[in-house]
């Protein structure tokens, strides 16, 4: 997997050579490259921001500076698309406005792309990524259909395991990290209206700085996921919010069984499996009930066994 970041301050990223995501880039797993967005600028100052249209506090990131940077990353020609909708909701269909669209046909694939990538609570992930949406234009190559561009940003949609399973099929992810009041709105729906997979994610109800912190998140969430990363595979399989079940995990302990005074639960020590699975098993769902009954209406019923439902 080839992993491209692009932002203002890509020495943050030096961290990631560190860990086990050092060691995927030194077994080749994975490839991270972060991207200063000032090596794309022109004037003396390197300058990536602009004051708002229509006024307002802080400042924006421009258009033409994300731009070459991304479509050089991207391998796409720079193409003006004057059909697309600026105001256009990314998980919706069409970024291309109305009147545009006899030209700039956006089929069936460009749909189901959008709709993989909204959140249903218990869809099974699919086993890649979502189909590539087609070029909106033909004089317009289409992107690489292994890639997907992804922007941190507060307001959007959460950053689910959900995605980090079906965002670790990549073959490249290319973030854009925001600075500042965020990035020109028409960047984003402009790539997806050339054919790019383009995410927005927020990883929590909280305000950044910028977003990466956000993508080191995100990174290390899919970048776990790759087959080989981790020491152990069967770790990554009951974790919480991983597949249908998605509850949180049961507690764990490890040995001295008493200490301080304080001693781990017997059944533990019983040395009978079936037992201490089934206590397991009902501490997660005890305990997704009282920290998260959002999961527990979310749940699959059809995983639930005669015994979960007697919790
Ligand atoms: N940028 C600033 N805050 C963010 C958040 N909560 N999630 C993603 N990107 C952000």
């Amino acid at each position: 997997m080839l992993i491209d970041i692009v932002s203002v301050f890509p020495e943050y990223f030096s961290v990631l050579d560190l860990s086990l995501l050092g060691k995927a880039q030194s077994k080749g797993l994975v490839e991270v490259r972060a991207h200063n967005l000032r090596d794309w600028t022109h004037d003396v100052h390197h300058s990536v921001d602009d004051t708002p249209v229509g006024g307002g506090a802080g400042m924006v990131m421009k258009p033409a500076v994300w731009a070459e940077c991304l479509d050089e990353l991207l391998g796409l020609e720079p193409v003006d698309m004057p059909q697309v909708d600026p105001t256009a909701e990314l998980w919706d269909e069409p970024v291309v406005s109305d009147g545009a669209i006899d030209e700039a046909t956006i089929d069936e694939g460009t749909a189901k792309g959008a709709d993989d990538a909204a959140r249903p609570d218990d869809a099974v992930v699919s086993e890649s990524v979502s189909e590539p949406a087609p070029a909106a234009e033909s004089a317009a190559p289409a992107a690489d259909s292994d890639t997907v561009l992804i922007f941190p940003n507060p307001s959007a949609p959460l950053f689910t395991q959900r995605d980090a399973t079906q965002l670790s099929h990549a073959g490249h992810l290319v973030f854009g990290c925001g600075r500042y009041e965020g990035y020109d709105a028409r960047v984003p729906r402009y790539y997806k209206a050339r054919g790019v997979d383009v995410r927005e994610y927020s990883i929590g109800d909280y305000v950044l700085n910028g977003g990466e912190v956000a993508v080191s998140v995100m990174l290390e969430a899919i970048t776990r996921l790759l087959p080989g990363f981790m020491g152990n595979p069967d770790s990554i399989v009951e974790e919480s919010y991983t597949g249908s079940n998605a509850l949180l995990e049961h507690l764990q302990y490890t040995r001295p069984t008493t200490w301080r005074g304080i001693s781990v639960p017997e059944v533990l020590t019983s040395g009978d499996h079936g037992k201490v699975d089934r206590y397991r098993r009902d501490q997660a769902l005890a305990r997704t009930a009282d920290i998260r009954p959002d999961l527990i209406e979310k749940l699959d019923c059809t995983a639930l066994s005669k015994a979960d439902r007697k919790t």
